[in-house]
């Protein structure tokens, strides 16, 4: 039997896509390994969002090749959005035997099947409607306790900044029938929490049911099961997705939400269709719905023209929202979007990682008072399992996707537990039992 070793790079939705590509390949005969050196075929699963990410995977394809070159008969192969992206080029890079991009992976067997007999093969179709909705994925989570469901592919929306649409092409939602069936198989399988994706999971929709209708369908479907989603959009989160949530005890009070800039000149360039109004709108609507619920976000500091007004806005926004937690980047020029072909990139590199640490400074604090807002309080927490550093203690998730440490020896990974918040750093509650 063939082995398969693939490394996942990237954002959730890849993670359930590495789990589709095993079910793919298990399902020709294909074995899994996690083990690089036992590998038939090692492939990444890439990310092309940031240059620093294609960077790392370079990496990666050159250490792939010390297998490849040691062992005849191994294939190395690149799936993901670096794959898309750069198609054919990477074939031609010598080092790479397949590369196959988000919507091609029913023909891995045959690609590697070609590739395998001496043929590099490329496959980067887009399609207008592959959801692999029929594919039960191989889970990948250790612990058993966390599933992720990806409910659409694909992005209309057109950041001017972002690669996304072109690597993942053009949106489509999966038939809700599928996505209920599989959150109640995770359920069957002693799943505790089941994650919905998409980049903009507030235009899901399937014949006429929209967001809001499919998470009331799988909320009311697994009733004991958890439900997170990601990724919100601020122009699109409806009132009706918030009542949903607020109406669903067993709806995560979590909401990412990226903003990625204050300023309604940068929101405008970055073609984000909201601005910075609406974006505290919402914000102030989800706290009147539901005042328990956590707000996440991702900002991108140093786009195209930023001036230091510009970033002023945005980290007057961080106060004005105190954010509980954020991912916050550098802007990474991307060939081919419409930022790249439009506008210089012309914020030097050192103003952009000064203004990125400013931004970082200023979440890291509202970080800890958000956690320093939560000592006292009792939180039910989903167990993942032993905490990093001591074996004595367990860690887990509260609703509001705050990572928990508690000491304890009673119970395991999936218990639902009540702990009481004693002490915080920025980015950990340390907790007892309550
Ligand atoms: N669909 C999600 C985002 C997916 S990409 C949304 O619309 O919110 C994840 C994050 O990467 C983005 O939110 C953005 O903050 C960041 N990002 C995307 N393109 C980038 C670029 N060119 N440079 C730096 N950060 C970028
Ligand atoms: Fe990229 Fe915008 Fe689509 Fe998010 S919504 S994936 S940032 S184009
Ligand atoms: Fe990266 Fe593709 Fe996800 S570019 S962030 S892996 S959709």
């Amino acid at each position: 039997m063939k082995k398969v070793y693939i490394e996942t790079y990237g954002c959730q939705m890849n993670v359930a896509d590495t789990e589709v590509v095993f079910s793919i390949l298990g399902a020709e005969g294909f074995g899994r390994t996690e083990d690089i050196a036992q590998a038939d075929v090692i492939m990444a699963n890439t990310c092309s969002v940031r240059d620093n990410a294609e960077q790392r995977i370079w990496g990666r394809i050159e250490q792939f090749n010390f297998h490849r070159k040691n062992r005849p008969g191994v294939v190395v192969g690149i799936l993901g959005c670096m794959a898309e992206r750069l198609g054919e080029a990477l074939l031609e890079s010598g080092k790479v035997d397949i590369v196959a991009g988000p919507d091609a992976y029913r023909s891995l067997p045959r690609l590697i099947a070609a590739a395998s007999q001496g043929h590099p093969q490329a496959d980067v179709l887009l399609s207008r409607e592959e959801t692999y909705g029929d594919i039960a994925p191989v889970r990948l989570d250790k612990n058993g306790v966390s599933a992720f469901i990806s409910i659409m592919r694909g992005c209309n929306n057109v950041c001017s900044y972002c690669v996304v649409p072109y690597t993942r092409g053009a949106e489509r939602s999966r038939d809700w029938k599928t996505i209920v069936r599989e959150a109640c198989r995770c359920a069957a399988d002693g799943y505790k929490e089941i994650t919905l994706l998409g980049q903009n999971v507030d235009s899901y929709r399937y014949e006429d049911l929209d967001f809001a209708g499919l998470l009331a369908r799988v909320a009311e479907a697994v009733p004991a099961l958890r439900i997170r989603f990601s990724t919100s959009n601020p122009q699109d989160i409806s009132d009706a997705v918030l009542e949903t949530m607020a109406s669903h005890a067993n709806i995560c009070r979590h909401i990412h939400l990226p903003v990625q800039s204050g300023s309604d000149r940068m929101l405008e360039k970055m073609r984000r269709r909201y601005t910075r109004a609406w974006y505290l709108e919402r914000v102030a609507k989800i706290r009147s719905l539901m005042p328990d619920c956590a707000i996440t976000t991702d900002v991108i500091a140093g786009f195209c023209s930023e001036t230091e007004e510009d970033h002023r806005d945005t980290l007057s926004l961080f106060e004005e929202v105190g954010f509980d937690a954020a991912f916050m980047f550098y802007y990474s020029e991307r060939p081919g979007t419409l930022a790249a072909r439009k506008y210089p990139d012309d914020v030097d590199l050192p103003t952009k990682t000064r203004r990125l640490e400013e931004i970082i400074a200023v979440q890291n604090r509202l970080s800890l008072e958000s956690n320093r807002r939560d000592l006292g309080k009792t939180f039910q927490v989903l167990v993942e399992g032993p905490s990093k550093r001591n074996p004595d203690e367990l860690c887990g998730r509260n609703s509001q996707n705050k990572m928990c440490v508690w000491p304890d020896t009673a119970h395991k990974a999936g218990d639902l537990v009540d702990v009481t918040v004693l002490s915080c750093t920025q980015a950990t509650l340390r907790c007892e039992l309550a």
